[in-house]
């Protein structure tokens, strides 16, 4: 790019900047109106409204100058979109997500989780910041270069699916039978945190994920515990035992083989960490604890970011109404997912995970598994051009320079991005850590959708000079 052109595109900015910040209010009821579909991907009673939400963001991009395509999958829809192409400018691949997560349990949410309502100065509903909020923040900074400028200065391929939460399923065919399409100088997702309010960041690695199910079948009905018990295999007890040898005494996971290929942390990283301005009571005590918990030999931190974990997320069994009833159930089941650091393989972890419990469960119940999902772990260059623009964007939105962190969640599409078309992401997010993401009463802060907005306005510009 000429000297010309980037002081044109630098002044275009300014007045980009400018408009975003004349239209906040406008901005936040487009938002709103995007909260208010309930695109819960896991759940099928709200397929339709997936759909739904697919063709509203294909409509925003629209309006925002680009050419957008809802394109079926196996599942949910993709929105894909364009800009016009300008020979010789880089390409950024935006990728976001406009599934959520289910909104259970719901008499705790304080208002109901797809009315969207503003409170301390966040606009809470589920979807809030994960990822709605960050997707409108880009759907917004794309809006004002085309009203300012007729479109921003880089070329733009849009990637938002509606899978995410459920594990992106369909997504590696959709990125391997459209590489062409799909080739792009770099990758942006802005759908992390920042590290605390006031200290944004962007975000060198993120953890993998295998989750899987495991159902226990013993009798082929539920049984009079008065009658039966004792003499009858319970699956309910199986699934407990066979649960409680998944960790040792140090917090470490007993599946074999689990850690061999676990980078361990380097000293510099380590301490690069313990200078960060965490405070580990306060962020127990946002959680409602006094105590945390896990591996023996690593901080809260490093748990965190850069351990593999293995954890229940969801265990169902007899009777579950009010009351007693006295019962031997016939079936127990529990939902059991593993975040995974660099280099565990998801597939061999997930391998060795059930060959471990066959192995270990009693002969006379039944044992079956499915498996909802596998994501890589990553971690992205942290040196790097990209990274230096990235991060001048982040100090034009916020104020403030980034941190570089990590993170203990996964985004599939990362790896798959890496792998498929060898294309590195920025990780550049805007949410805060007591956003309560994928809980109840999830929220988005305003100032940082805002600054959040600026921010991605600045990465348009600053990118365009890769
Ligand atoms: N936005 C999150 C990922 C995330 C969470 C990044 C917290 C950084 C901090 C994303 O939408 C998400 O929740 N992903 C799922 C992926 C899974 C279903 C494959 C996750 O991490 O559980
Ligand atoms: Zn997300």
């Amino acid at each position: 790019m000429s000297g010309a052109d980037r002081r044109y595109n630098a002044r275009m900015l300014e007045r980009v900047l400018a408009w975003i910040d004349t239209q906040r209010e406008a901005s936040l009821q487009s938002l709103v109106e995007f909260l208010k579909i309930p695109s819960v991907s896991a759940q099928p009673k709200h397929a339709g409204d997936v759909g739904r939400c697919a063709q509203w963001v294909a409509d925003r991009l629209r309006a925002a100058g680009l050419e957008p395509q809802v394109r079926p999958t196996k599942g949910h829809p993709i929105v894909t979109a364009t800009n016009v192409y300008q020979p010789g400018r880089p390409t950024v691949l935006f990728y976001g997500h406009y599934d959520v997560q289910p909104p259970e349990p719901l008499e705790q949410w304080v208002s109901p989780p797809f009315e969207p309502v503003i409170r301390r100065g966040a606009v809470v509903a589920r979807g809030a910041v994960d990822d709605k909020g960050q997707v409108w923040a880009n759907i917004q900074a794309l809006t004002a270069w085309q009203q300012v400028a007729g479109g921003a200065p880089v070329n733009l391929t849009v990637l938002i699916e509606g899978e995410e939460e459920v594990g992106s399923d369909n997504l590696e065919h959709f990125v391997a039978a459209n590489r062409e399409e799909l080739k792009a100088d770099v990758a942006l997702i802005c759908d992390t945190g920042q590290f605390a309010r006031g200290l944004p960041a962007i975000t060198y690695g993120l953890r993998g994920l295998v989750y899987t199910e495991i159902f226990v079948t013993g009798p082929d009905h539920d049984l009079h515990s008065g009658m039966f018990g004792g003499a009858v295999p319970n699956p309910a007890n199986a699934l407990c035992a066979l649960l409680a040898t998944l960790h040792d005494r140090d917090g470490r996971v007993t599946i074999p083989g689990f850690y061999d290929d676990v980078q361990d942390l380097s000293p510099a990283e380590r301490e690069e960490w313990r200078t960060l301005p965490f405070d580990e009571p306060a962020f127990l005590r946002e959680q409602g604890l006094s105590a945390g918990s896990g591996e023996v030999g690593y901080s809260t931190i490093e748990r965190r970011w850069a351990r593999p974990t293995c954890d229940v997320n969801g265990l169902t069994s007899g009777y579950q109404g009010p009351g007693a009833k006295t019962i031997i159930p016939s079936r127990a089941s529990a939902k059991v997912s593993m975040r995974l650091v660099p280099d565990q393989d998801p597939l061999k972890i997930v391998t060795s995970y059930e060959r471990a419990l066959r192995v270990r469960a009693p002969a006379n119940v039944k044992i079956e598994f499915a498996r909802h999902g596998l994501a890589g772990p990553v971690i992205v260059p942290r040196a790097g051009r990209a990274m230096q623009l990235a991060a001048e964007a982040v100090e034009v939105g916020f104020g403030v320079k980034p941190r570089l962190i990590r993170e203990g969640g996964s985004i599939p599409v990362v790896a798959l991005l890496r792998a498929t078309l060898g294309v590195d992401t920025l990780l550049v997010g805007f949410g805060l850590p007591d956003d309560r993401v994928h809980s109840p009463n999830e929220k988005f802060d305003l100032e940082a959708l805002h600054a959040g907005t600026r921010t991605a306005a600045a990465l348009y510009q600053k990118l365009a000079e890769l």
